[in-house]
């Protein structure tokens, strides 16, 4: 197990966070969580405001193709893929490996890159529908947190179980109480988050032995 940033290589995210605050009711914050159209493509008070591809996922995914030593004809599972852009990614960061992914969300599968179509899975990250060690590698990026405590537990328990011994998660996360304020100001679907040592306690908890790094708003 180990702290590294693999997301280094994203542009930084532009975030009106006190203009969420203000737009954040318990209406606006049930929509999101249905992770349709209006989380992906809706207003920006739903979520994204948009989720295109742009490619910004292309150096994220050599930072972990090199990371893991993933090599072409090996399995990379995507946790919570979205409309499958990393899944699309990796073909491009490392050609003839086999990239697949799974979601909650029907809509963003539903829209998804056409490189992606019958690579990605609809299902539930706490309920992954394959068999012990099917993945080389397995990723889940800013999904995790979408449970409760103890569905984060199913879920990494799930990560750990479909993989060979590869994996990495990202989660939300803060390292000081001003963090945490700004965070719990700005967050919308997440249900559990933590301090590095509380997450890295719940990691133990769910045997998961894979590497880890932190969303922080900033
Ligand atoms: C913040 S987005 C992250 C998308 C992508 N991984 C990224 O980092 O850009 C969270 C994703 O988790 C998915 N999601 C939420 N709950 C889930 C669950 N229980 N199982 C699988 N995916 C889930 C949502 O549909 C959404 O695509």
């Amino acid at each position: 197990m180990a702290e590294v940033d693999l997301l280094r290589s994203l542009p930084r995210a532009k975030r009106n966070i006190s203009q969420r605050g203000v737009a954040k009711t318990p209406e606006i914050i049930a929509a999101s969580r249905e992770f349709g159209e209006l989380y992906f493509d809706g207003h920006r008070d739903y979520g994204y405001g948009g989720y295109r591809y742009d490619g910004r996922w292309v150096p994220v995914a050599k930072d972990i193709v090199s990371h893991f030593g993933l090599t072409p004809g090996m399995r990379v599972l995507d946790v919570g893929c979205a409309k499958g852009f990393l899944v699309k990614d990796f073909m491009i960061a490392c050609p003839g490996i086999e990239s697949y992914g799974l979601d909650i969300s029907r809509y963003a599968l539903m829209h998804c890159e056409p490189e992606t179509v019958g690579r990605l899975h609809l299902g539930s990250a706490d309920s992954l529908p394959f068999p012990d060690g099917s993945f080389d590698c397995v990723i889940s990026l800013n999904t995790v947190h979408n449970f409760d405590r103890a569905g984060a537990i199913r879920a990494l328990r799930e990560i750990q179980r479909v993989s060979k011994g590869r994996s990495f998660a990202q989660v939300d996360s803060y390292r000081t109480p001003e963090q945490k304020e700004l965070f719990e100001s700005w967050v919308l679907t997440a249900r559990f988050h933590d301090y590095p040592q509380g997450w890295i306690e719940l990691f133990a908890e769910a045997g998961y032995l894979g590497d880890y790094y932190w969303t922080i708003v900033e």
